[in-house]
C-alpha cells in the first residue's frame, strides 16, 4: 500500500514497508540528506522535521503514519540560496563545528521562535534540550539566538546613564 505525504510543499508517495522510519524515507528514497542520522533511537534530535508544524525526531517515525502529513525538512526552511533568521545567525556567530546537530537545531529553534520570539538564555537552552551537540558547548548556539531576539538584546545593552537636569 502506498502512503502519500507532502514533504516542503511536494506531494511525494511511497510505496515501500510502512514501518520504515521517516528518517530513512527522507535521506534514502528522496535523497534529501540534510536531516542526519546519528542515534536512531530518539535521543540526539538530529534527526528532527517539522511534521504539521510540530518538531519531531524522525528516526522515531514510521512512514506508514503519515498520510496526508506536512513535512518540512532542513531544505524547506528558506528558499534555495537563501537562509533562514537562524541559519544566518549560526553563520554570522561562527556556530557550526562537525554540523551534524545543526540541521535538527535550526529546525527546532526555528518553530520555537515562531511562538516565542523574544526568549531568554535558559528559556533557549530548555528549547534545546532534546538537540545534543558533542561539539560547541552550547554557549555559542544560545548567543546566536540571542542576537537575533529583540529583548535580549536590549538587555544585553549597557544601561542608559541618567541625565540630571540643569
Ligand atoms: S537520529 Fe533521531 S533522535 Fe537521534
Ligand atoms: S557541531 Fe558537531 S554535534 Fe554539534
Amino acid at each position: 500500500m502506498d502512503v502519500q505525504f507532502f514533504v516542503n510543499g511536494e506531494e511525494r508517495t511511497f510505496g515501500g514497508d510502512q514501518r520504515t522510519p521517516l528518517l530513512d524515507v527522507l535521506r534514502g528514497d528522496f535523497r534529501l540528506t540534510g536531516t542526519k542520522s546519528v542515534c536512531r533511537g530518539g535521543f540526539c534530535g538530529a534527526c528532527t522535521v517539522l511534521i504539521d508544524g510540530e518538531p519531531v525526531p524522525s528516526c522515531q517515525r514510521p512512514v506508514g503514519l503519515l498520510e496526508g502529513a506536512e513535512i518540512t525538512t532542513i531544505e524547506g526552511m528558506a528558499p534555495v540560496g537563501e537562509l533562514n533568521l537562524v541559519q544566518q545567525a549560526f553563520l554570522d556567530h561562527d556556530v557550526v563545528q562537525c554540523g551534524m546537530c545543526f540541521p535538527g537545531m535550526v529546525i527546532t529553534l526555528t518553530h520555537f521562535l515562531g511562538s516565542n520570539p523574544m526568549p531568554g538564555r535558559a528559556e533557549i537552552k530548555e528549547a534545546l534540550a532534546g538537540n545534543m551537540c558533542r561539539c560547541t558547548g552550547y554557549e555559542r548556539i544560545v548567543d546566536a539566538v540571542l542576537s537575533i531576539c529583540p529583548t535580549e538584546q536590549a538587555e544585553d545593552q549597557p544601561p542608559v546613564p541618567e541625565v540630571s537636569e540643569r
